[in-house]
């Protein structure tokens, strides 16, 4: 370890500890070693904290930042708008112009809905399954992420049965809505999903899933199995919704629908839309959508004008770019998870490292390949954390879960010091005694 120093991230926390509770906006944030930091700026790879250190960003803003920091176009265009004003509480040209470009992009897009975050476009995505269909209940899987509003919340990463510093149990009963109306289904196991929709189908407006598990360990589902879950859908009238909001223009300009050409009825984008604006959209079959004209759709700052432009602009270089972009991605991707996994081998470290598009998942301990759930709770959190640790002190900023996210941004030269880093760390890690198996 080198001698970075932290002293003014401490103190910030200390400071925000008495009017923030935890001191951060989004829990996750508070459990990161050796301090949560504070930070004053960002570009391209690169993020640099209040005590001047340098990181390496594989954490880009969890996630959005496909494109890196500050990408040169999307500021360009949020610039320009700035000067025209920023909410108008009415249509500008641009809002059409964002959904036509969703429609060509996403195979399931053919009408398209703005929103802001990705939790609120999941709970329009399921409202308007259930008008749709007149059916009250919702299929979930084991681990998979969809937000931190009820009751989709259960199960997933950080919940009662999922992975994490889950909250004390009393409180999360107290607090988190988990009704009958969330069932809950084994990932990857299309007869637990034939078997529970064959009970309770007829019940069943939506089955949601990450088509790529990413928050439930980065699983890409077996062959066979989204085509499986389409089939079971059609047949049991249930809606199929993709959550998109990590995959969607990340594993490709189609997101994870077309990299398995499985299309959903609906699809939930967010993160890499819009290029770190906070901006999401629901997308997908018109006649589904169309439901929206009954019921409604609301939010004061859906279609702000700052975040449609920068999502037009990401969007346009994703497109414009692709040939070249998604291939690199992936290329830098592959190589930093081959490199980790093979220092990982060199040190005796049970590490894998689970790819899709520009995300590595790491694992210790886990089965190898980790296929489901049950696989990735079989891993220790511990020594990852401590990596993680390690990683911030070399230079490298990636989270303790072990989820990285490439970016555009990132260069040989950054796979190169992270690799530098990794090595450092994992010899570091490996002398650590063992002892904690959480
Ligand atoms: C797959 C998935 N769905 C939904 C969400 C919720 O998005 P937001 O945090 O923008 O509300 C997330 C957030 O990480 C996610 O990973």
């Amino acid at each position: 370890m080198n001698a970075k120093t932290f002293a003014g991230s401490e103190k910030y926390m200390r400071r925000a500890h008495q009017v923030i509770p935890k001191g951060v906006n989004s829990s996750r944030r508070a459990v990161l070693r050796p301090t949560p930091l504070a930070f004053t700026s960002a570009l391209g790879s690169r993020i640099t904290d209040v005590d001047g250190n340098e990181y390496v960003d594989y954490v880009a803003g969890y996630g959005p930042m496909l494109l890196g920091h500050q990408p040169p176009r999307v500021i360009e265009a949020v610039r320009t708008q700035l000067a025209a004003g920023v909410l108008y509480g009415g249509q500008h040209q641009a809002e059409a112009e964002l959904a036509e470009r969703i429609v060509r992009m996403v195979p399931g897009a053919e009408m398209v809905l703005l929103n802001v975050t990705g939790s609120e476009a999941v709970q329009a995505a399921l409202r308007m399954a259930r008008a749709a269909t007149g059916r009250r209940k919702t299929v979930k899987f084991e681990g998979h992420y969809h937000g931190w509003i009820d009751p989709v919340t259960a199960n997933g990463p950080g919940s009662p049965a999922g992975t994490g510093p889950a909250p004390r149990p009393a409180i999360v009963a107290d607090h988190h809505l988990v009704g009958p109306e969330i069932l809950i289904c084994p990932w990857n196991d299309p007869e637990a999903l034939a078997d529970l929709l064959g009970r309770h189908g007829a019940d069943v407006a939506a089955v949601i899933m990450e088509p790529v598990a990413v928050n439930g360990g980065n699983l890409w589902a077996d062959e066979g199995y989204l085509a499986t879950a389409r089939r079971l859908c059609d047949q049991h009238g249930c809606l199929l919704v993709f959550d998109e909001v990590v995959t969607g223009f990340r594993l490709a300009p189609g997101g994870a629908q077309q990299r398995t050409g499985v299309t959903p009825d609906l699809t939930v984008l967010a993160k890499a839309l819009g290029a770190g604006f906070p901006i999401s959209a629901v997308a997908g079959r018109a006649e589904v959508m169309r439901i929206a004209e009954e019921i409604g759709h609301a939010g004061t700052y859906n279609g702000n004008a700052t975040s449609v432009v920068a999502a037009n602009a990401a969007l346009d270089v994703l497109e414009s770019d692709q040939d070249s972009l998604y291939p690199r991605l992936e290329r830098l991707t592959n190589e930093l998870a081959d490199g980790i996994e093979r220092l990982a081998a060199r040190h005796g470290a049970p590490l894998q490292a689970l790819r899709a598009g520009a995300l590595i998942r790491l694992h210790w301990g886990a089965p190898t390949p980790a296929r489901t759930y049950a696989d990735t709770l079989a891993g220790r959190t511990e020594p990852l954390r401590h990596l993680s640790e390690h990683l911030i002190r070399s230079g490298v900023h990636a989270r303790d879960t072990g989820l990285w996210y490439i970016s555009a941004a990132h260069t040989d030269d950054d796979v190169d010091r992270t690799l530098a880093a990794v090595d450092q760390a994992l010899a570091a890690v490996s002398r650590q005694p063992v002892g904690n198996t959480g």
